[in-house]
């Protein structure tokens, strides 16, 4: 089925079109990043807005770039939810209205279940597998059974990793987001040169914490108000990095150790981190588990990895579930719903 995948849940517009849920043959993603970044993070109002005007010209990008037609394409797939309500709902009615113009099927996927198995788009993962869903909105640890099967092990209590990325970045005033270039700038530091703490790291459970991080990160800039100067920045991003991936190392080890599985997905925005790609890879040569990561362009967001649960839900006649925009929609929420449907 040659798929047209539409994703506007935050500050990307992205359309993309691939063949049977596996083969990519376009993926355009329209960032909005410098407007937001003069705001200091993603205005709800103005993404909305954004996506309206450049929803259907990305669309339209997409299908020039795929060397095909609107009329090769047989179904729709698009973003329900999690995300900003607004930019949601531009992406939904878009998708919707080219899926009845058309009477083309129409299925509304998850944005962190797209996360989670873009991996597919390029690698063989077989069920089951740990998979740890990291970027600017959530950080959470699932068991996915199949497409359609996931249990959450643990999540975040307060911030998201990205989020804590992003906020410290705005301490040190790199612009948002922040991100990348701690990622970057920390390659040139020394990640043991100030303690910062590792919250609920013997804790017991697989729910992670933040927010106290960060504000270390700011107690350490009061004590230290040339901790943000060129000369000991990178210092103080290779320990704050160091922190964060150490924390989602030992949880996802711990998440490995409790379900038996042999194999981790790592996804979303943060999966890009080069620290975490590399004690991920470190855990994965000690412990025998197999780690997977999309490559960066499919980790950020896109339209491509929907296309992935798309297929699947399409093909077996489970296309929208609902017909509104969902921007709180919990992964165990799909597996309740898809009860005794999936074989
Ligand atoms: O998945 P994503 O593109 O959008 C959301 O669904 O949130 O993730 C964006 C997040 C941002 O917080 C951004 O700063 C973070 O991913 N990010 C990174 C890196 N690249 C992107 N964080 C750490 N290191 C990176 N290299
Ligand atoms: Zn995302």
């Amino acid at each position: 089925m040659l798929l047209l995948c539409i994703e506007t849940s935050c500050d990307e517009t992205a359309a993309a079109v691939v063949r049977d849920g596996r083969a990519v043959l376009a993926s355009i993603v329209s960032s909005q990043i410098d407007i937001h970044a003069e705001y200091g993070g993603v205005v709800p109002e103005i993404a909305s807005r954004k996506h309206l005007e450049a929803v259907l010209p990305v669309v339209d990008k997409a299908i020039a770039a795929a060397g095909i037609t609107m009329a090769d394409i047989e179904g729709v797939t698009v973003t329900r939810g999690p995300g900003l309500v607004g930019a949601l709902l531009v992406g939904v009615s878009a998708a919707k209205g080219i899926a009845l113009g058309r009477g083309l099927p129409l299925a509304m996927v998850n944005h962190i279940e797209a996360h989670l198995l873009a991996v597919l788009l390029e690698q063989e993962v077989e069920f089951p597998f740990v998979a740890l869903a990291v970027s600017g909105g959530h950080t959470h640890l699932y068991e996915v059974k199949g497409i359609g099967s996931y249990r959450t092990l643990g999540q975040t209590i307060d911030d998201a990793a990205g989020e804590a990325f992003d906020k410290v970045a705005k301490l040190v005033g790199i612009p948002y987001p922040g991100g990348a270039v701690i990622d970057s700038l920390a390659k040139d530091g020394n990640p043991a040169a100030i303690a910062f703490p590792r919250p609920l790291l013997h804790d017991g459970s697989l729910n992670f914490s933040f927010s106290g991080l960060k504000t270390s990160v700011l107690n350490h800039l009061r004590r230290h108000p040339d901790a943000a100067s060129p000369a000991h920045l990178p210092d103080l991003c290779a320990s704050f990095q160091a922190a964060v991936c150490q924390l989602l190392v030992a949880k996802a080890a711990a998440a490995v150790a409790r379900t038996g599985c042999s194999r981790l997905v790592v996804a979303g925005g943060v999966a890009c981190n080069s620290g975490l790609r590399h004690a991920m890879q470190q855990f994965s040569t000690e412990s025998g588990c197999r780690v997977f990561f999309p490559s960066p362009a499919l980790c950020a967001d896109n339209a491509a990895m929907l296309a992935v649960p798309g297929d699947f839900y399409l093909s077996r006649g489970l296309g929208a579930f609902d017909t509104d925009a969902l921007p709180n929609w919990p992964l165990d929420q799909i597996t309740a719903e898809l009860a005794g449907t999936l074989t």
